[in-house]
């Protein structure tokens, strides 16, 4: 049996495990399996390794995309210029040797969902957020040529350096960045009601609102950009097309 998962914590409403238990039923991919590993600790990732020999990938989610990086045996490129890495493939040599490889699929899931609304319209983009997911953002939209500015709670500190506050939030910021990226998990269910403390009443028609988050399909940060004017769009198309390339990755054969 070949097992694939996912690892983060809490695992409550995971799209990955539902997604790959269709697509394996679909393909008709058998003798496979897509299982959640919610640890409450990354430091039972190595107990997890150890005690499952047939885990030959895994994706990783909130809150470990940057935590899990001491412990691979290699970074790919990209994820390595990013900083944080949602796919693991997994290689067991016949001498016990285990090989754990990080990649990002955020980052091409993220800028293949949003490269049909770019078309040259947007210069300067807002990231709300300062964790994984904000910087395969930033560096997906830095590729394109627009340039980010993060906002965070913790602006000053370090290592989650980011140029904005939330209370330092201006007109003219706002104004200046028609693409503004919710990044972090506010507004996710059961927390409907939460969403980013932007000054919403700045957006104009030429702003777009892109929200990672993709449960429920309309957070309270799009419905209050739509109700300003600004077109939206929620995660649910990223989380797609990044399972569909770690699929990918988890079946090259190199
Ligand atoms: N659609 C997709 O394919 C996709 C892909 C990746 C991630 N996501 C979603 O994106 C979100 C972030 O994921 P991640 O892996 O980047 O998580 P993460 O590494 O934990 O980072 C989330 C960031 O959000 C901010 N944050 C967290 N809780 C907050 C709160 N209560 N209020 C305000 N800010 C808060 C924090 O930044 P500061 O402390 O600097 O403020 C934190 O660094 C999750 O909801 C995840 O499900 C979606």
């Amino acid at each position: 049996m070949r097992i694939f998962g996912l690892i983060g914590y809490p695992l409550t409403h995971s799209f990955s495990h539902n997604y790959f238990k269709e697509k394996f039923r679909r393909e008709i991919i058998t003798n496979t399996s897509y299982e959640l590993f919610p640890i409450s600790d990354i430091k039972e990732f190595s107990t997890l390794i150890a005690t499952h020999p047939n885990l030959l990938g895994l994706n990783v989610t909130i809150p470990y995309k940057e935590q899990i990086i001491p412990f691979l045996t290699e970074l790919e490129a990209t994820a390595k210029i990013i900083g944080a890495v949602n796919c693991i493939k997994i290689k067991h040599s016949l001498s016990g040797q285990v090989s754990l490889k990080g990649f990002n699929t955020d980052a091409y899931g993220f800028s293949q969902s949003i490269k049909p609304f770019l078309k040259n319209h947007y210069r300067k983009a807002l990231i709300l957020g300062n964790g994984g997911a904000s910087k395969a953002v930033e560096y997906a939209l830095k590729k394109t040529g627009i340039e980010t500015i993060k906002v965070s709670r913790n602006a000053k500190s370090k290592p989650y350096k980011a140029d904005f506050l939330y209370s330092e939030l201006t007109k003219e910021i706002i104004q200046s960045c028609q693409l503004i990226i919710n990044t972090t998990p506010m507004g996710t269910f059961p927390d409907i009601h939460n969403y980013p403390q932007i000054p919403y009443e700045h957006l104009t028609t030429k702003h777009f609102l892109y929200d990672l988050v993709y449960n429920p399909e309309e957070t309270e940060f799009l419905k209050r950009g739509k109700l300003n004017g600004a077109k939206t769009m929620n995660g649910i198309n990223m989380l797609k097309l990044q399972a569909d390339k770690s699929w990918k990755i988890f079946n090259l054969q190199d």
